[in-house]
């Protein structure tokens, strides 16, 4: 009973919110007349006394300790004595301290993340800054489709970082709650205040329902929910740097302090931070997972099963606290081939679609542009040549609107410099987006 009961090998880390619940539980307490000012003044003493030993590591769960409330309260006890130390458990259950003690520990985690997030961004868009007029090869379905700016792929992967940011925050707000007073899970007959209690925590309101306050962990799961959402966001970036450094790309080279060799190979150099990402990924998924199988029909109100809670969300929150700073330092100091990828741009034909578009723009309907084009590629391919090498009359041959004209647009920088609305890879459209991005990095 006890080696499977037993939680404080993980719920250690709630030990300093426990006592700085447990301070303002005592305020409650003294203001509900239950604790006399002297009484006061003593418990806020032994619980900062214990938060000393806690932080020093003097004070530490022995195994008898179920789990860190209990921890706590025997070291509560065994600085404040019996008669006061066990006044403080009045009006409170191991419950709605959980519930309250989880969600301040998430946020505190989740705000950290939040940061390294942006860091990450930061150095996404200075890669972006650094590579202004840089061209590469888009790619759909993994084909070579349309050339883009690298500033704007590598501001793709920032945006959906900004997204990943937005949603902590969003949750943040949500999760800052205190079921702090619902005691086991009916509410407190002692005439304590809640509201006061959640102030001096840092949390904007308190439970309306005691039962779900106590019962409830979507606030864990939707956060399982948005770090897993990160690590994937991650993971397809980190995907793209292990394709991009092969020889077959050799788009990317890795810097070697953030690459390894081979043990038996001495010229490889692993992208293992990357392979790692997209490992994690699979991982903060899993705990996603089974938070919500843990959570799938528990009835009300709290149940054991609930202490499942936590150990998914710190493996997750640990994971992308190790993670996220090594990603950024791969991608700040990875070096771009832009020649190279330059040289790719328009391979694979990739300017059929810049044909069809001009020719729409000259009148002619997207369906026959649409098979203008595709002939040029036909015939392109077949004499081994690139679009811009047809003839003048080659073109005409193949639709008379095709005019000499039409060269503007088969060049790279042409064709860059077309997609000029929002949103588009044109280098004025990436450079405000850049200040965009800038700008929200600054802001958060
Ligand atoms: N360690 C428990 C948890 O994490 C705390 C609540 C225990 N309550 C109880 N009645 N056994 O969920």
């Amino acid at each position: 009973m006890a080696a499977l009961s037993v939680s404080t090998h993980f719920d250690w880390v709630l030990a300093p919110y426990d006592i700085a619940a447990s301070k303002a539980h005592a305020t409650v307490l003294h203001a509900a007349g239950l604790l006399a000012d002297d009484e006061l003044i003593a418990m806020h003493a032994a619980l900062d006394a214990l938060l000393a030993d806690v932080t020093s590591g003097a004070f530490a769960p022995e195994p008898s300790d179920e789990d860190v409330h209990s921890a706590l309260e025997r070291g509560l006890i065994d600085r404040a004595g019996r008669e006061l130390g066990g006044k403080l458990r009045a009006g409170r259950s191991r419950n709605d301290q959980v519930a309250t003690l989880y969600r301040l520990w998430l946020r505190d985690a989740a705000r950290d993340i939040a940061g390294s997030v942006l860091d990450l961004q930061g150095a996404l868009v200075d890669q972006a800054e650094a590579h202004p007029g840089a061209a590469m090869p888009g790619r759909t379905h993994f084909q070579h489709a349309q050339p883009v700016l690298l500033a704007h792929h590598l501001a793709a992967h920032a945006q959906a970082l900004v997204r990943d940011v937005d949603r902590i925050r969003d949750w943040d707000r949500r999760a800052a709650v205190s079921p702090y007073g619902s005691g086991a899970l009916a509410g407190s007959s002692l005439g304590l205040d809640p509201q006061a209690i959640a102030d001096q925590l840092g949390l904007a309101s308190v439970s309306q329902n005691s039962i779900d306050g106590t019962a409830s962990r979507d606030f864990a799961a939707e956060l399982a929910f948005v770090l897993a959402m990160l690590a994937v966001d991650v993971s397809r970036w980190a995907e793209e740097v292990i394709v991009f450094t092969t020889a077959e790309f050799g788009y990317a080279r890795l810097h070697d302090a953030f690459a390894t060799g081979s043990s038996i190979m001495p010229q490889k150099k692993n992208p293992d931070i990357a392979e790692l990402a997209r490992g994690k990924a699979g991982r903060l998924i899993g705990n996603l997972a089974g938070l919500l199988a843990t959570l799938k029909a528990l009835p009300l109100a709290y149940n054991r099963d609930l202490q499942e809670d936590k150990e998914p969300l710190i493996d997750s929150v640990t994971q992308l606290r190790i993670l996220l700073p090594a990603v950024t330092g791969m991608t700040a100091t990875l070096t771009f081939d832009t020649a190279r990828m330059a040289a790719m741009a328009p391979a694979g034909f990739s300017l059929a679609t810049d044909i069809a578009e001009w020719l729409v723009r000259q009148g002619v309907p997207f369906r026959d542009a649409h098979e203008a084009a595709g002939e040029c590629v036909a015939l392109a391919e077949s004499t081994g040549r690139n679009l811009d090498e047809l003839t003048d009359v080659e073109f005409a041959g193949i639709s008379p609107a095709l005019m000499p004209a039409v060269r503007e647009v088969l060049t790279v920088e042409g064709a860059l410099a077309s997609r000029s609305a929002i949103g588009g890879t044109a280098p004025v459209r990436v450079a405000e987006q850049l200040a965009g991005l800038r700008a929200r990095i600054a802001a958060d």
